[in-house]
């Protein structure tokens, strides 16, 4: 084995996930990408091999299942993999009236952006704390910063992954680990591909021009990770948003975030 870094990526098999590898292969990394769909982790891992010589292990799981973060963690020790970096990319949102949403999609959904992380920084974060050196990168949203009406579970799990990384941070400053915590708004993806186009198009937030570059957003994520800042809101267009949102009553913002997010009536023909 080489004495290259690992860093582990979940969902390091697509959008931004994906984006991130390319750019941690290129600065030399070794790579552990997680996902559910092992065929398309193994194109990815083919396609960093060829490209930078790297060595990459892809592995499949589904971290929306409890005692998922467990399993990883067993692997990649049986496996005799020391990670040095996590990056808790891997996420889903269900965009829709929340009384409407069937009810085991929302505890899929809690239990990969909230509970596979917080078991994951568990784990890892043990082990780099004793090691005294690591790095450990989640992924929120821009949906953290204020109610989210139309994706209220999503963006209210996106809050507790921003308070976890910033509570976090604080308690392994002092042992050499920093935690990061970037926060993308609405990006070019499949994230939403379960969603009928017709009901987020025209000027909607999510409207497909509107979402931004997950190659942006993956540059964002590693050159915070690599100056070990706390927390980075992609786009200064996002970054002023939320500036705005401080300084507003909170009914006023939980309005216009409804306004913003409500999905267009889909007209029939
Ligand atoms: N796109 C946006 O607008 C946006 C905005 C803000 C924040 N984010 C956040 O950014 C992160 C990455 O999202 P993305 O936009 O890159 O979405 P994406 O293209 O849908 O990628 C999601 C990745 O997560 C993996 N994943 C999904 N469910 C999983 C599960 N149950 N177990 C293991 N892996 C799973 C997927 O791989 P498999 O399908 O193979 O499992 C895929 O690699 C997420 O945390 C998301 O909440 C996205």
């Amino acid at each position: 084995m080489s004495s290259a870094k690992t860093v582990l990526i979940t969902g390091g098999g697509a959008g931004i996930g994906l984006e991130m590898a390319r750019l941690l292969a290129a600065r030399g990394r070794r790579l552990v990408l997680v996902g559910r769909d092992a065929a398309r982790l193994q194109a990815a891992a083919d396609e960093l091999y060829q490209t930078h010589g790297n060595e990459v292990h892809a592995v499949s799981i589904d971290l929306s299942e409890p005692g998922a973060a467990q399993r990883l963690l067993a692997h990649t020790r049986e496996q005799g993999i020391t990670v040095d970096t996590l990056i808790n990319n891997a996420g889903s949102g269900v965009i829709d009236a929340h009384v409407e949403i069937d009810p085991p999609r929302i505890a899929r959904m809690l239990q990969l952006n909230v509970v596979a992380v917080a078991e994951l920084c568990r784990g890892y974060g043990e082990f780099m704390k004793r090691r005294r050196t690591g790095h450990i990168l989640n992924i929120a949203s821009t949906a953290a910063f204020q109610p989210t009406p139309y994706l209220a579970a999503y963006g209210a799990s996106k809050a507790f992954v921003l308070n976890f990384s910033e509570a976090l941070a604080k308690e392994l400053e002092d042992y050499g680990v920093s935690v990061s915590c970037l926060a993308p708004g609405p990006t070019d993806t499949a994230f939403f591909d379960n969603v009928d186009p017709r009901r987020i198009e025209g000027g909607h937030f999510f409207a497909k021009g509107r979402r931004g570059n997950p190659r942006e957003v993956a540059q964002a994520g590693v050159d915070l990770m690599a100056r070990g800042g706390l927390t980075h809101v992609v786009g200064a267009a996002n970054r002023c948003m939320i500036f705005g949102n401080r300084l507003l009553p909170r009914a006023l913002v939980a309005a216009v975030s409804r306004r913003m997010l409500r999905p267009s009536p889909v007209k029939s023909t």
